[in-house]
């Protein structure tokens, strides 16, 4: 399912004089498989925008198809359409640990699978939380444990199981990393990208502030700032506007950092920013400049 908004503008608390023009004329396609950044600082439209890929913010200024759901068309969009999407496109809020909320890890995660197979029988679910907690790197012997027990990146990797079982093809994380350690970080980053690489989910979407993160983990960026898309593209294409990022205060990636202080005593190395790549290609212009 490939996600196209265009000129989609949302205003909060549009009567009063506190009115907020979260998302301004947004144009922005997000394709099918990819693993999509979106970058900006805080207030700048990031949550706005993802809360109405599932329809928990409605449609309303511009156009925003998901798939071939179309959620601008307001007279159309039955309550069916808006299940079938919130069952395609998984929300995973920030913090999204502190939702958990039953005494043991199963039912947690049980309680989203009921949510959209209400049908399905008691072996069903039991495969489907057993599956879905082995995809995030929980055997077995945390089932029966209650969420409360466990580390934070552990109540983090349940609260996004309690989604993920509902089998979606979409993933939106809201800054799915924060607050955990720096190996917290890189293991949820790592079961990302496994799922994206085998197909559990098709696109995943996070939200960040970290240049470097977004840099390193997707194929695709946009930049949002005061509620405008200002940037988007590879992270070639996006990090390579050091100025722009700078006067946006959201700066550049490492290696972009290193990338211009090289440009300014004449070394210009072609990156995708990366680190692997960036200190490939750094070797390998020195090997060929001797
Ligand atoms: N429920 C709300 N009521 C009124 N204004 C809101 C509400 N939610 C967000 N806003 C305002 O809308 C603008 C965009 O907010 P949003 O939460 O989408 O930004 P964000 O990029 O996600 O920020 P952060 O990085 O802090 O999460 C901000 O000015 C914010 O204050
Ligand atoms: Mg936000």
């Amino acid at each position: 399912m490939r996600i196209v908004a265009e000129k989609l503008s949302f205003t909060y608390n549009k009567k009063s004089k506190f009115k907020v023009d979260a998302l301004k004329d947004v144009t922005l396609t997000i394709e099918e498989g990819s693993f999509f950044g979106i970058i900006g600082h805080t207030g700048s439209g990031k949550s706005t925008f993802i809360q109405h890929l599932n329809g928990l913010i409605p449609v309303e200024k511009g156009f925003l198809t998901v798939g071939d759901i179309n959620l601008s068309d307001k007279k159309k969009i039955v309550r069916k359409r808006y299940k079938e999407l919130r069952s395609k496109v998984g929300m995973v809020f920030q913090y999204p640990e502190y939702q958990l909320f039953a005494e043991t890890v199963y039912e947690d995660v049980a309680f989203g699978f009921r949510n959209f197979f209400p049908d399905a029988d008691k072996e069903e679910e039991k495969r489907a939380v057993f599956e879905t907690l082995a995809l995030l790197g929980l055997g077995s012997e945390y089932v029966n444990q209650s969420p409360l027990d466990l580390s934070g990146g552990q109540k983090r990797r349940v609260a996004i199981a309690g989604v993920l079982v509902a089998k979606p093809e979409i993933l939106v994380l809201d800054e799915p990393v924060a607050g955990l350690d720096p190996v917290g970080k890189n293991e949820l980053m790592k079961i990302l990208h496994a799922l994206h690489e085998n197909g559990v989910v098709k696109t995943v979407i996070i939200v960040s502030h970290d240049m470097d993160e977004v840099c390193e983990n997707c194929t695709e960026v946009a930049v949002f700032s005061e509620g405008e898309v200002v940037l988007s593209g590879s992270p070639k294409d996006v990090f390579k506007n050091t100025k722009l990022m700078n006067e946006l205060r959201l700066g550049v990636p490492i290696t972009g950092q290193l990338q211009d202080s090289l440009s300014e005593i004449g070394v210009e190395i072609d990156t995708d920013f990366s680190r692997d790549d960036f200190v490939e290609k750094v070797v390998e212009y020195f090997k060929n400049s001797k």
